[in-house]
């Protein structure tokens, strides 16, 4: 395997190999006139206010932009931007390291709690993505490579903050839900809850409008938390476009993945993106997945109604997804009884 890295860096690189050239998706529209801050914005100290007044207006904020949009920017969410920057910066200290070094980390199976990679399963992949990524599983147990030095422990405090405002998050959209008090929790198990941290790289592509960054995909976890460097190409389908995400510096992206679709019944539904290249810079981001425990079997919440997806386990879920090609919300498909 070569590094997406390595590819692009190399000087006589005019054109992208045929393996890595994407059909253009004959419907597309993108929308040039979109509004860079078009995603909702959601003030995160609001919703662990003390004044229940101020608590329950956020949480009706929360309830439209999961409704309305899946995606949403959380500021003011407590985690130190030193911290943000210094997990960054653990990052690509990372990628830099020599081929050689990072082989060490690759995964042999999906389900492997360290895995770097090129695109996304080469294995299945029907044309690659212009990324490379490593995939650590960081709780229950907490799993990290031993280099660069002070990486592990950087992704150790990282995936704790970020895991409590996450876990903040999953309260309020349970109060939205209507959900029983301490019903996710038990339910999914939270307290084992899986957490994934996704580091991605995206070097320059020579031909951007052939290549493509990850392609259109909804996530299979509860929600994702993503934070990016200065370069964008990450955009979401809304209605029937796609949008593209920018956001405040230090505030976290934030998307409804699959198992908020499942459990909500599909009134919340998990939303499809994608990362498009480009041929200046390199983007870095760091998803955060947070998902049910590995052992619990997740059906919708919603019992007065007739269920629209059939329950499966979580960890038979993820593997369905990560096994097969990337394509839009083929996992959920699988599961789906009817559309709502
Ligand atoms: C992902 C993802 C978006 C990005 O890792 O699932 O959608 O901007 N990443 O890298
Ligand atoms: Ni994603």
């Amino acid at each position: 395997m070569v590094s997406v890295k390595t590819l692009a860096e190399s000087p006589e690189l005019t054109s992208i190999p045929p393996s890595y050239v994407h059909a253009p998706d004959p419907g597309e529209l993108i929308d040039p006139d979109a509004l860079q801050d078009s995603i909702p914005t959601i003030d995160f100290s609001l919703l662990s206010s003390d004044s229940p007044h101020q608590r329950s207006s956020a949480v009706h904020e929360l309830d439209r932009a999961c409704r309305d949009w899946g995606f949403f920017t959380v500021i003011n969410h407590g985690v130190p931007v030193r911290l943000m920057k210094e997990m960054m910066d653990a990052c690509e200290r990372f990628f830099n390291q020599t081929e050689e070094e990072k082989r060490e980390f690759e995964g042999r199976h999906v389900l492997d709690p360290i895995r770097y990679c090129t695109s996304f399963n080469a294995l299945v992949d029907t044309a690659s993505f212009w990324r490379d990524n490593l995939k650590l599983f960081v709780h229950p147990q907490f799993h990290s490579p031993n280099k660069p030095r002070g990486f592990s422990e950087v992704a150790a405090e990282y995936s704790k903050r970020v895991r409590e405002v996450a876990m903040t998050l999953l309260q309020g959209i349970s109060e939205s839900l209507g959900l029983k008090e301490g019903y996710m929790e038990e339910a999914l198990n939270l307290e084992s809850g899986l957490q994934i941290l996704v580091a991605n790289l995206y070097p320059p592509c020579p031909q951007p409008e052939l290549g493509m960054g990850l392609g259109p995909h909804s996530d299979h976890g509860l929600l994702t938390l993503l934070i990016q460097n200065q370069i964008g190409g990450l955009q979401i389908q809304h209605g029937g476009k796609w949008i593209p995400v920018d956001t405040t510096p230090y505030s976290f992206v934030v998307n409804v993945a699959d198992h908020i679709e499942i459990l909500s019944n599909g009134e919340y539904k998990s939303v499809v993106h994608r990362v498009v290249v480009n041929n200046k810079a390199t983007r870095m981001s760091i998803a955060m997945a947070h998902g049910p425990s590995l052992d619990a079997v997740v059906g919708p919440a919603i019992e007065s109604k007739s269920p629209a997806f059939i329950p499966m386990r979580y960890g038979e879920y993820l593997e369905l997804q990560q096994s097969n090609p990337l394509h839009v919300k083929s996992a959920l498909e699988a599961v789906r009884i009817r559309t709502v």
